[in-house]
């Protein structure tokens, strides 16, 4: 949710900004802006409501001379407080026009501070919460303790910030320093050879360096071309932890490969994403998560799960509930992040909490595992997103190695996820003795089989893509599953509610006879995800009755079901097939044509598949 980047170095700044921000734009796209240092003591600023190319055809227009310098930054907006407009696009500036700010998070006690400079005559220009932080350290930094210091004048102004912030600021009186200060949003270091970048997400500088440094929590940082300097708010640097790492996978990883939208590239990833989640998970015949982190007398402890998380990683997290209690014997509960702490859960020491988030910053899982902690709950993380403020404050964490995931619309991760979750049921049951080695070590080859699996489904994906197009027009999809099936359903729906901006609804098949079946009429499109006949038989059948419900009531049927299952045949108007895989496995392969319907509907209508209106990559305000 917003994407900011600094740079300091040798290079035209113009073009690395640009650049970092197009590969940011999924972090939100209802304005981008750029600021420039010339060097001379000017300060050019450009910014533009919509998508970045609209601010790119505004600089082609006045003319990219204008914007010379090797120091600069830039903002992709998600729109919080303020509408999408011109003048709500970051960069802010003060009224001198020579300090200027880029903002991600929510600025809480913004109101006051609006008050307080309205009061000492100042006219602010925006609606956002960001811009009262600007004309403070132009205040600051013009008289008082702090006057002519830009390091200490900013510093001043973020300790009476309230809220999440990621703030990054300019002084046309400072060419060649950044300042920039987090909490609770992200903000990374790239360290390269005589240039500095700062950014929400290390594919802002990939292209450059793979040296990073991870900001902790309430740290702010002063880059130049040569170095950088972390400290605390106070500009204490002695006690303060940063978290240097590598960037382990590539350029190519954070571009479109020849596709023509990152979910279609990450769609074909999958297979890729459940291999990379399993990798080192099994070893000496058992199954291993965060070993320095949580040891099985921990987990042997756990009477009670919880899952929390939003979005797909909420149907991620209802899959994991039948894998753990049928593996387990322990109670799951599963529940939205954003509902989790207001409803005051029973937790305690030995409750796990396991917090599904892709992109590790989504406010209301955040919030959720901080509530679990006072409780004194035990927090594992899934994540996607390597040092991201989730897995961080986490006492543990489980990376899904998917890849960066740049399509708004969740598809590796999700699959990844759901990975991730039953390594945790098999860790659990295995911790808890519930499960022998050997029927251990054999759901792990029943999982690392999978991704083959999932190649083979991705191999029929123009005839899911010719069914969609038949229906790209049509005003609702339902979705029905049972068991498994259910969430996955659900899923179906998100994504084609969010990509094509269809009217979709997600069912449990048993439950259409309890209301949604009156949504049913001729012609209405039905997706039904039918189970295996070798796994549950029963399930399998009271979902042929159920299709034989809505096809009486005139549905078209799109029947995703198993290889060889032909007792389904007579019921499916449209039939997709998958492999065959053990119940609880099904979900990685039968989400995929989903995924796959969604995208080419959404390509059908028109849309942006990568960038759903109103959308953006991570939620990072509650
Ligand atoms: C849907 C989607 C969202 C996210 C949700 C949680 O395709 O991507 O529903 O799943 O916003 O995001 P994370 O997993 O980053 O916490």
């Amino acid at each position: 949710m917003c994407g900011i980047v600094g740079y300091v170095g040798y290079r035209d700044a113009l073009g690395v900004v640009v650049d970092a921000l197009r590969r940011m734009e999924y972090r939100g796209y209802d304005s981008a802006g750029v600021a420039i240092l010339d060097g001379l003591g000017g300060l050019a600023v450009e910014r533009k409501a919509g998508r970045l190319a609209n601010l790119e055809a505004e600089l082609v227009d006045r003319g990219p001379e204008r914007y010379a310098g090797s120091t600069g930054m830039g903002h992709t907006r998600w729109a919080t407080h303020g509408a999408p407009t011109d003048r709500n696009a970051h960069p802010h500036r003060d009224r001198t026009g020579r300090v200027a700010v880029v903002h991600n998070g929510i600025i809480e006690n913004f109101a006051p501070l609006r008050r307080e400079l309205e009061d000492a005559g100042v006219e602010l220009g925006s609606d956002t919460d960001t811009e009262v932080a600007v004309h403070l350290v132009s205040n600051a930094y013009a008289a008082g303790d702090t006057a002519g210091d830009f390091v200490a004048s900013a510093l001043s102004v973020v300790r009476r910030l309230e809220g999440a912030f990621t703030l990054v600021f300019t002084h046309a009186d400072h060419p060649g320093t950044i300042v920039a200060a987090r909490r609770s949003t992200p903000l990374v270091i790239g360290v390269g050879q005589g240039e500095m970048f700062l950014a929400s997400d290390v594919t802002a500088f990939i292209e450059h360096t793979r040296e990073a440094v991870e900001l902790g929590q309430d740290q702010a940082v002063v880059i130049t071309a040569d170095s950088y300097r972390v400290t605390d708010f106070d500009g204490v640097a002695d006690e303060v932890r940063t978290r240097p790492f590598t960037i382990d996978w590539d350029l190519a990883a954070a571009e479109k490969g020849g596709h023509d939208y990152f979910m279609l590239k990450e769609i074909e990833e999958q297979p890729a994403g459940v291999a990379d989640t399993l990798i080192g998970h099994f070893a000496n015949g058992r199954i291993v998560l965060d070993e320095q982190r949580l040891h099985d007398q921990e987990l042997r402890e756990v009477d009670k799960v919880f899952v929390v998380a939003c979005g797909s990683s909420y149907h991620a997290g209802l899959l994991a509930k039948y894998a753990i209690e049928h593996w387990t014997r322990l109670p799951v509960e599963v529940e939205l992040a954003s509902e989790f702490r207001y409803r005051d859960p029973v937790l305690d020491r030995s409750t796990l909490v396991v917090a599904i988030s892709q992109s590790g910053e989504t406010a209301d899982t955040l919030e959720a595992v901080r509530h679990a902690k006072e409780q004194k709950a035990r927090v594992l993380a899934i994540c996607n997103t390597n040092g991201a403020q989730i897995p961080r404050e986490a006492d543990a964490v489980l990376y899904t190695r998917t890849g960066p995931e740049i399509g708004v619309a969740s598809t590796k991760a999700f699959l990844a996820q759901i990975t991730a979750n039953y390594l945790v049921g098999l860790a659990l049951a295995q911790a808890r003795g519930v499960k022998y080695p050997d029927e251990v070590a054999r759901e792990f080859a029943e999982l690392e089989s999978m991704p083959k699996l999932v190649a083979q489904v991705l191999e029929s994906a123009e005839r899911v893509r010719e069914i969609a197009r038949e229906f790209a027009h049509v005003p609702t999809v339902l979705f029905l599953g049972r068991h498994v099936g259910y969430p996955v359903a659900l899923e179906g729906a998100l994504k084609l509610k969010e990509l094509a901006y269809m009217h979709a609804e997600g069912f449990a098949a048993g439950e259409l006879k309890h209301g949604p079946i009156a949504l049913i009429e001729d012609g209405l499109p039905v997706f039904v995800i039918m189970p295996s006949p070798k796994g549950r038989a029963v399930l399998h059948s009271k979902l042929l009755s159920n299709i034989r419900e809505i096809q009486a009531r005139g549905a078209r049927t799109i029947v995703i079901a198993e290889e060889g299952d032909d007792t389904v045949r007579p019921f499916a108007d449209y039939l997709i097939e998958i492999p065959s895989a053990p119940t609880l496995y099904q979900p990685l392969l039968s989400t995929v044509p989903l995924q796959i319907f969604a995208a080419e509907v959404a390509q059908a209508r028109g849309y942006d598949v990568d960038k759903p209106r109103n959308l953006a990559k991570s939620v990072t305000v509650e």
